[in-house]
């Protein structure tokens, strides 16, 4: 019997290199579901592979999930500041659509394992440095919120239902396809992208605020093991891993990586001073461990 799966949001920057590392190291059958809000087929056009089937629609479509053995969450709208102006929306997308899953679960009264995509925004500015999972929360934007939401969600209907799932916190997520220029929110999206980007148009990189703001930047290949780990792990873990590199750099000192043409802009409320994972839960219950150092990726993309 093929190990059937599902990856919400495949179409997106994350979840088109799940599908990669899925295809690659794996013989699961996968379907992929995307309604193309932020994400596009480009991403995807590359895997032709007959092992993925792609639909192209509405999670909210979804009525049953007998077929899969793991569903890999990603579909969402992750945007930290269109996430103050589009609240509601914001919240459709980001908690209720994840609250669909669990609902089809229950009604059916079947529970593939779920690795959920969560979020280092929760932490708000962490007081413990680096941040472990049992820090206390503080979520600085309704996007924050709306992904712990559905962690809490999980946690909460777990004491009632046999709930299966995994929990990753991603820290500062780049790498291949993070810079999608068809997604409208593009501004928001991943720094080193942004930096990537401008700098191949000539462009000055613009940093917010001073840029002594430290980030943990994490190569979405890592993320992607994370996520397969994640899934095949074979107990039931029902809990939350830090999934980041372990290490910071400044965002001034990221942009002098990549060129000398820098600008300063106002900083963004509502983000935080500092992400810095601890990530030893996950390197010794997930058996993971980050593997491409921030530096690795900017020489291959600058020469
Ligand atoms: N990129 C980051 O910095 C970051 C950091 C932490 C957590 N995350 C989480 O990782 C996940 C993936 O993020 P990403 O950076 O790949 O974003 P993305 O915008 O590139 O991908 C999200 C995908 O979900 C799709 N989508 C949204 N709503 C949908 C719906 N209702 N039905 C079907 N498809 C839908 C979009 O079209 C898009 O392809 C999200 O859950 C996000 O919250 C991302």
């Amino acid at each position: 019997m093929p190990t059937n799966v599902l990856i919400t949001g495949v179409a997106g920057f994350i979840g088109s290199n799940v599908l990669d590392y899925l295809l690659q190291h794996t013989d699961w059958t996968i379907t992929g579901i995307d309604n193309l809000s932020t994400g596009s087929k480009a991403n995807i056009a590359h895997a032709s592979d007959a092992r993925f089937r792609f639909v192209q629609g509405d999670v909210r479509s979804i009525s049953s999930l007998k077929e899969y053995k793991i569903i890999f969450h990603l579909a969402a709208l992750p945007r930290i500041q269109p996430s103050f102006e589009l609240v509601s929306e914001h919240i459709a997308e980001n908690l209720l659509v994840g609250v669909h899953l669990i609902e089809i679960m229950i009604r059916e009264n079947y529970y593939p394992r779920l690795v959920y995509s969560g979020s280092s925004a929760i932490y708000g500015t962490p007081t413990m440095i680096p941040t472990p999972e049992h820090e206390r929360v503080d979520c600085l934007s309704p996007y924050a919120f709306q992904k712990y939401e559905v962690e809490r969600y999980l946690e909460l209907l777990s004491t009632r239902y046999p709930l299966d799932y995994v929990t990753l916190r991603y820290f500062n997520p780049y790498g291949p396809r993070s810079f999608n220029p068809a997604n409208k929110f593009n501004a928001y999206s991943s720094v080193v992208g942004i930096f990537l980007n401008r700098h191949k148009n000539g462009q000055p990189l613009l940093v917010t605020g001073d840029g002594s703001q430290q980030r943990d930047f994490i190569h979405v290949a890592d993320l992607a093991k994370a996520n397969y780990l994640a899934a095949i792990h074979p107990d039931r873990l029902n809990m939350a891993f830090n999934i980041g590199y372990g290490a910071t750099v400044s965002v001034l000192d990221l942009a002098k990586m990549i060129s000398s043409d820098i600008e300063f802009i106002a900083k963004r409320e509502g983000e935080a001073e500092i992400t810095f994972a601890d990530n030893s839960k996950a390197r010794t219950i997930l058996k993971w461990e980050p593997s491409v150092p921030i530096t690795d990726y900017l020489k291959s993309e600058l020469q």
